[in-house]
């Protein structure tokens, strides 16, 4: 099983959470793929509306770790209220099928707990024109949960280890045929994908 840690940060906390929510899942079951990475550290261009199979260089790199995944961690911090625009690039991006049935765990970063909700209200929309599986509960850290280079919250911490946990557990009963388990896609302007799903 791949499980694949993404953060739409442009600094570093958003990924050390998700880090150690990725650790928690190879603590929890060692057979279990895991790889974090920052957009930021890409150069990706911005989506033009191109079909999806005919970026290259990193785009495509990074189009392609959604694609094989098998599950993944999606960490942003609040910028204006909302996840960034680099992570909003990157879902313009990725094959309207790329996550298709998929277990997703959200994890957000903010200055205050003032955004916890834009998760529910502003990620969850998002992941749902892509008929993932969102993981009920997410991480929510704000800057107090920090230290100078790491994230030192027993709380969080906690709830870091539990969502690692539960997207293995949610990833372990997905089956093959991913069709199988959403309901009926909605109307939408069809785009080539990369694989079928399944
Ligand atoms: C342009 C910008 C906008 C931000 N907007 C918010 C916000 O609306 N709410 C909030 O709680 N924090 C906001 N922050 C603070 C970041 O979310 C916070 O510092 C976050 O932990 C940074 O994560 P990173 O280190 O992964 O980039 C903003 C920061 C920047 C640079």
């Amino acid at each position: 099983m791949k499980l694949l840690g993404v953060s739409g940060g442009l600094s570093r906390k958003t990924l050390i959470a998700i880090k150690k929510a990725l650790d928690s899942a190879k603590r929890y079951d060692n057979t279990v793929e895991t790889e974090a990475i920052s957009l930021n550290e890409y150069d990706i261009q911005f989506c033009d509306a191109r079909d999806p199979n005919k970026y290259e260089g990193d785009a495509r790199l990074v189009i392609d770790k959604f694609v094989e995944t098998d599950a993944l961690l999606l960490g942003t911090p609040m910028y204006r209220g909302t996840y960034t625009g680099l992570l909003k690039n990157m879902f313009d991006l990725i094959p309207n099928d790329a996550l298709l049935g998929k277990p997703v765990g959200m994890i957000a970063t903010g200055g205050s707990d003032h955004h916890y909700l834009a998760l529910e209200h502003e990620m969850k929309p998002l992941l749902g024109f892509f008929y993932v599986h969102v993981i009920p509960g997410s991480v929510y850290a704000n800057n107090s949960h920090y230290s100078e280079s790491d994230l030192v919250d027993e709380g969080i911490l906690e709830q870091l280890d539990q969502l690692g946990r539960a997207i293995v557990n949610f990833a372990r009963i997905i089956p093959d045929d991913k069709l199988s388990i959403v309901g009926p896609l909605g109307p939408s302007i069809q785009r080539k994908s990369l694989k079928k799903p399944g």
